[in-house]
């Protein structure tokens, strides 16, 4: 089987972290996003990957040919023109007898849901959601089968969103339907979407099952990259004993760490060479080198070599007065 993980976006909702650094490579609970997603995948007999780049992007490229043992190729898309679009690219890499697992390079879904999804019929991983109008949405038949399927739509017609998690056991019915959309200048909201060519297929009947995945995290923007952070550590996080300073668990810290006099956790995820003195640190990701001194920090994100140093305030203040920092 095949893998294709588009990972061109810009991820504009993550910067200014994403200006220095692609998006997959973002560090989540200890590892950079896109390992999280190759690890959850590893157990499913893939033997290559095809990542979807773009521009200042090969980076994630070098990263997963590193981590990943199998087949990695890399496919430049110069424009990012949606994900329909992005998959398109991929089309001289894959035969048309090929099975094939497209997945997000910004979610991770968790390796549980996806081994127990049967893998001799196509399907597409959904879940249901409160707000159905910011994702792809499918429409169920009687028996549990996708019928239709619409992107962001107004008024959605179920409250099962496309996760970004598909799989197809033949791939000639896609590639016809992604050159359909983009010969025909098909758009929604301005692009190329991968829902449009899946509606084209189910119109030529096409008949995949919608598997209801329950672990999957949104890393797209800074308050799901932290919700994902806590969740991730719940289940995986760490003990550890620094003297002469509290660490309250869950909390990854990784080799090369230096922490002083300083209270860490719950919920935070330090990479190597990081430097924390005389702070409290709270559901935080603090990436590598970066520096914390003197001050109380919670629900953040530092970058690379990045500083936040604070200092101890004076306070005159007389009988009876109340002071109050935000
Ligand atoms: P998003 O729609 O989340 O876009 O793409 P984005 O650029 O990553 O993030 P924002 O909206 O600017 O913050 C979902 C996935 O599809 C890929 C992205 O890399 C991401 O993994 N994608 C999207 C492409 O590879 N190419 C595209 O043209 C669009």
């Amino acid at each position: 089987m095949k893998a294709v993980i588009p990972v061109a976006g810009l991820g504009t909702r993550l910067r200014p972290h994403t200006f220095t650094v692609p998006k997959p490579l973002l560090h989540v609970a200890g590892k950079p996003i896109i390992a999280h997603i190759i690890d959850n995948i590893s157990s499913l007999s893939i033997e290559e990957i095809i990542l979807v780049y773009g521009e200042n992007g090969e980076s994630v490229v070098d990263f997963v040919r590193e981590y990943w043992k199998g087949t990695v190729k890399g496919v430049l898309q110069r424009e990012l023109m949606g994900l329909g679009h992005a998959v398109y690219q991929t089309k001289d890499l894959i035969n048309e007898k090929d099975r094939l697992l497209v997945i997000l390079g910004d979610t991770i879904i968790e390796g549980e849901s996806i081994k127990s999804s049967s893998l001799d019929r196509d399907f597409i991983a959904v879940k249901e959601v409160d707000d159905p109008r910011r994702f792809g949405v499918v429409e169920l038949d009687e028996e549990g089968y996708i019928r239709g399927v619409e992107e962001k739509p107004d008024r959605p017609k179920s409250n099962l969103a496309i996760v970004g998690l598909y799989y197809f056991t033949s791939t000639g019915l896609l590639f016809e339907g992604l050159s359909y959309i983009m010969e025909r200048d098909i758009k929604t909201k301005g692009e190329y979407q991968l829902t449009d060519a899946l509606a084209y297929m189910l119109e030529r009947g096409w008949r995949p099952l919608a598997v209801r995945i329950e672990g999957w995290y949104d890393c797209g923007k800074p308050e799901t990259l932290l919700e994902t952070n806590r969740i991730l550590l719940g289940k995986t996080g760490s003990k550890y004993e620094i003297p002469g300073s509290l660490i309250v668990p869950p909390v990854f810290i990784e080799k090369d760490v230096e922490i002083k006099n300083s209270i860490i956790g719950p919920y935070v995820s330090i990479a190597s060479g990081a430097m924390i003195s005389n702070s409290i640190v709270t559901d935080s990701i603090i990436n590598r080198e970066a520096i914390v001194e003197n001050i109380s920090m919670t629900s953040s994100i530092l970058g690379q070599k990045a500083q936040v140093k604070g200092g101890l305030r004076r306070f005159n203040v007389g009988d009876f007065s109340k002071v109050e920092l935000g």
